[in-house]
């Protein structure tokens, strides 16, 4: 849509699942840029509405409320809380944040599915499902588990495996089992209704691979395409499940709708709650709908919702759906039940205060194009030398020089030198460079504009050093001044998007109010005469330890994961003492060690075992390097029959343990002693 055209906006982001609190990759994938695009449109007087709200059906809720002995409304009602008020902490700025158990939505939901049901948009099949009978109940989606059969992952779900992120359906799993039971499961009859895509494929063919290769991403058009390259078959949208929206039809007893039908049209159901005019940000032409979304959304948001909205007629499509791809942590990838994750209600309670900082780092580093990693090191560091070292500094500068040499009033331009006139100009060039940016869902590239806007001003006082000329040219100074505060009077208002708390704090010490975008790019925003207030700094160091203990608490779930994935053996079967003493066991030094050419995991140690000197080949070079090892006191079985490999004969076994990750490591005597001594 051509900007002139668009009469309003109606922003929606992901509905997170209400199974557990948020995290920092919700929030770099959807709601921060989402907030930033929001705060955007409202800064230049858009009409929009931001919808947001809890998913809370689906089987991973359903699943939990049964671990945990509660009720599934007890689980969502817990969650909803906990993530609606991490949104607000983080200052999302949403105009709703609802929740799909809701009345409105469960009346608006199966009103959607009756409209497509009269009007013959459905096909219904019956098939055989698999069943657990011994619970009697149908396995839908995450209720059965089995081996993916693209890549082996062997806790794929009925509805995704996500290890290859292949969608898949239940029959397709290798040796499914239930989820409740782990009981073998049966099949058995049900009827349900399908949306057939099918039939969608030759609009969506020209809606999506003619209309939008231009303006989606291309991970999401290139998603899209492959999706529809390979055909689209009929998708069931009801279940064999008791929490959910009620199929509201005759011959649907014990039957919700599927939980990717109902959810998007919380967004639906949420503009109602807000609005009796919610008719006009879902039907009118004018309206730009934009999805906020992560990548392993794009289809349901790209292609079945669509379909969905098509098939009903009276609404809008997504003008764009801009999804992220994923946020890794520490080089892993973000997972809830392995608890790796920062929590943000956790890190509010280590770092109080610092959301902006959050947010910060979050967009300089978003996974826009590809998968990003998020580290403690570098939030540290774009903290420290960027939100510090050329924010803070900038602005701390400015308004410290201006109390020093004029009480904190604006001082007036004089003569303007050719580097003025270029700054004032350039000045006047930022709010067009970041809302070019903005408007195409470029979020990193506008936070690098805004802080080029900083890196300007602190150039511009480093280049004419008003503290040296401040001796000479009092009227020099003056202008230095002026133009200095303009580029603050910028920063508070095109930083506002971004950076919101920093910005309200920067507003008060300017004493400016809160300025819509007319105002941006004025060079007498701050207007001579005007008193501003005494400053204090908008962003703090962060310490090394304050990182530290990040990732010490990482390193312990990490510890605590390993171990629960390699549980302790249980002990082996008795033997007799004369068994034990069969084995000749020394203490060994390893006077030379290579690798074994053309392996990996083999080095060829020779090792003094106070008997002689021997070979030993040891499978442990992918732990240990040559160099390292020579000199070592080592524990090695010296009556082992002599084994050859790749080409060596092997006389004797060292031996080794397994530390938390699986790596071999050597067992060595606790003081030095002798070669050759028994170890019984
Ligand atoms: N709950 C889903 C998830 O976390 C997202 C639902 S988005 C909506 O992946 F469109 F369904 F609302
Ligand atoms: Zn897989």
């Amino acid at each position: 849509m051509e900007n002139k055209d668009i009469k309003r906006y109606t922003v929606t982001t992901a509905l997170p699942y209400a199974n557990g609190p948020v995290h920092i990759g919700h929030l770099a994938g959807v709601y921060v840029p989402a907030d930033i695009y929001v705060r955007y449109l409202r800064a230049n007087l858009r009409d929009v509405v931001f919808i947001g709200g809890s998913d809370e059906h689906g089987v991973p809720i359903t699943i939990k409320a049964r671990k945990e002995g509660v009720s599934p409304q007890d689980i969502v009602d817990k969650y909803h809380g906990i993530i609606k008020k991490s949104f607000e902490e983080f200052g999302i700025s949403f105009d709703i944040y609802s929740r799909t158990s809701s009345p409105v939505h469960h009346q608006t939901a199966s009103a959607f599915f009756k409209k497509l049901y009269d009007d013959d948009k459905f096909i219904v099949k019956t098939n055989e499902q698999y069943y657990d009978a011994e619970n009697k109940m149908f396995l839908a989606d995450r209720y059965i588990i089995g081996t993916c059969p693209h890549c082996g992952y062997e806790k794929a779900y009925g509805d995704q495996c996500e290890s290859c992120g292949t969608s898949l359906n239940a029959t397709d799993l290798i040796n499914p089992k239930s989820a409740v039971s782990g009981n073998i499961p049966v099949m058995k009859e049900t009827k349900h209704w399908y949306l057939p895509l099918d039939q969608y494929e030759p609009w969506l063919k020209k809606w999506i691979i003619e209309g939008h290769k231009n303006d989606w991403r291309p991970n999401v058009y290139g998603q899209c395409k492959s999706w529809i390259d390979s055909g689209l078959h009929p998708r069931a949208v009801t279940r064999d499940l008791d929490w959910g929206v009620k199929v509201p039809v005759e011959g649907a007893e014990g039957k919700v709708l599927y939980v990717w039908f109902d959810a998007p049209i919380g967004y639906i159901s949420a503009t109602k709650e807000l609005t009796p005019d919610w008719e006009k940000y879902w039907k009118d032409k004018g309206s730009k709908l934009v999805h906020f979304i992560g990548k392993d959304n794009i289809v349901f948001h790209c292609i079945i919702f669509p379909a969905m909205l098509k098939a009903e007629g009276s609404y809008i499509l997504p003008d764009n759906v801009p999804a992220n791809e994923f946020l890794n942590l520490e080089g892993d990838k973000i997972s809830t039940s392995r608890n790796w994750a920062v929590w943000l209600h956790e890190y509010l309670n280590d770092f109080p205060e610092k959301q902006d900082v959050l947010r910060y780092v979050l967009t300089a580093n978003a996974p826009e194009t590809k998968d990003n990693d998020f580290t403690w090191k570098d939030f540290q560091t774009r903290n420290n030398s960027e939100l510090v070292g050329i924010l803070g500094n900038f602005v701390n500068r400015a308004l410290v020089l201006t109390q020093k040499y004029y009480h904190g009033i604006v001082p007036q331009r004089n003569e303007l030198t050719n580097f003025d006139k270029t700054v004032l100009e350039e000045i006047k060039s930022f709010p067009q460079r970041i809302s070019k940016a903005l408007e195409t869902y470029h979020f990193r590239e506008a936070l690098r504009e805004l802080m080029n806007l900083a890196r300007l001003g602190n150039k511009y006082l480093a280049d004419t050093e008003p503290w040296k000329v401040v001796k000479t040219d009092e009227q020099r100074v003056m202008t230095i001044m002026n133009i200095a505060l303009q580029i603050v009077g910028n920063i508070a208002v095109l930083g506002d998007v971004f950076l919101p708390f920093s910005m309200e704090k920067l507003r008060l010490m300017i004493n400016q109010e809160k300025y819509s975008w007319d105002k941006a790019g004025d060079i007498d925003i701050l207007i001579v005469g005007k008193q501003l207030n005494k400053p204090s700094l908008l962003f703090q160091q962060i310490e090394d330890k304050e990182v530290d203990y990040q990732v010490s608490k990482l390193m312990e779930t990490k510890i605590k994961n390993e171990l629960e994935a390699h549980p302790t053996k249980e002990a082996k079967e008795n033997i007799q003492f004369d068994d034990f003493t069969k084995l000749d066991i020394r203490v060994g030094t390893i006077i030379e060690a290579e690798k074994v050419a053309k392996t990996k995991k083999l080095l060829k140690l020779m090792v003094d075992t106070g008997i002689d000197r021997r070979i030993v080949v040891s499978g442990i070079a992918e732990y240990y390097k040559p160099e390292d090892i020579i000199g070592k006191q080592v524990n090695i079985l010296v009556n082992l029959a002599p084994k050859t490999l790749r080409g060596i004969e092997s006389q004797g076994m060292i031996l080794m343990a397994e530390d938390i990750s699986g790596k071999l490591v050597f067992v060595e005597p606790s003081v030095q002693v002798k070669n050759g001594s028994e170890v019984k």
